[in-house]
């Protein structure tokens, strides 16, 4: 079975749930307590042993790309004012040379067709999907126990978790078949269904371990939900050739790429961080009273 080494982390979205935030910074670069967005997205991928990642990136959004360059005025000045602590930080942002590649999608067309603009860089290996809008507060890494997971079932992997029957209108979901401890066999799934038709309450957050044959189903170009090419529809035809669990995640997931989601992750990780956590739970338990 071929190891997991590259992720897609598809960066072209326009960010229209945070504007005007993101009118004329990418969403993936909006601060999380210290760092941007993309930076937990990366780091849950390195943790999953993950070497390579490519970004689908789009117009406007070559903020990115410079982000995980060198700066160098900024470096040379740091130096200069021995302010060696926040240049270790600065560093410690900037992948291996080569571990990063960007491709381009030149119309928002849909995840589906994001994720097949990779398809050259990614050629026949399996590969890891991370969707940037959600941090997933695991630990270690919702993505290791994923490719955890998949060293056992290998196929296709996605994320879920349960939701009110209500909201599966807003996700894909999954058709379960038998559940072992947190993983569950899948029978197919579907986009943004009404609760009436929704084949559970289980919701995929954007985390997926695909197989190669995913491509050749989404060269398709076929348009589902909301008139765009959707993952979800190339993922369930894939589904009655290949196998795929769901993996079931306990810990909770931040969607930041809604304003109430991104203002919970600035407080939830704001309370966790070691230099000034205790502070800021005090000063929220103060504003809260
Ligand atoms: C996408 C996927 C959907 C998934 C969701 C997770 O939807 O198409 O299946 O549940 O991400 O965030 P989007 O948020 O792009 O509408």
């Amino acid at each position: 079975m071929k190891p997991i080494k590259k992720v897609v982390i598809p960066v072209a979205g326009l960010g229209t749930r945070v504007l005007p935030a993101t009118k004329s910074i990418p969403k993936e670069l909006l601060p999380v307590v210290d760092r941007p967005l993309i930076d937990y997205v990366l780091a849950e991928a390195r943790d999953a042993g993950i070497e390579h990642a490519i970004l689908v990136t789009g117009r406007g959004k070559g903020a990115i790309e410079d982000y995980f360059d060198h700066a160098f005025e900024l470096e040379e000045t740091l130096k200069a004012k021995s302010k060696t602590d926040i240049l270790k930080d600065i560093e410690a942002t900037i992948p291996k040379a080569g571990t990063v590649s960007y491709t381009r999608q030149q119309a928002p067309l849909g995840l589906g067709h994001a994720i097949w603009c990779a398809r050259d860089i990614i050629g026949d290996d399996p590969f890891a999907v991370s969707l940037p809008d959600e941090i997933v507060a695991h630990r270690p890494g919702f993505l290791k126990q994923m490719v955890d997971a998949y060293s056992k079932t290998g196929g296709n992997l996605v994320a879920v978790e349960e939701v009110p029957l209500e909201d599966t209108s807003k996700y894909g979901v999954i058709a379960p078949k038998e559940r072992t401890g947190n993983l569950v066999e899948m029978t197919g799934m579907v986009e943004k269904p009404k609760p009436a038709d929704a084949p559970s309450n289980f919701r995929i957050i954007g985390r997926y371990i695909l197989q190669p044959e995913i491509f050749s189903l989404l060269e398709k170009q076929e348009k589902g939900a909301g008139g765009e090419i959707q993952l979800t529809d190339s993922m369930n035809t894939l589904n009655a050739q290949q196998a795929f669990h769901a993996c079931i995640c306990d810990g909770t997931i931040h969607d930041c790429g809604s304003k109430l989601g991104w203002l919970k992750a600035n407080v939830a990780l704001g309370i966790d961080n070691p230099e000034f956590g205790a502070d800021f739970s005090a000063f929220i338990s103060e504003m809260t009273k």
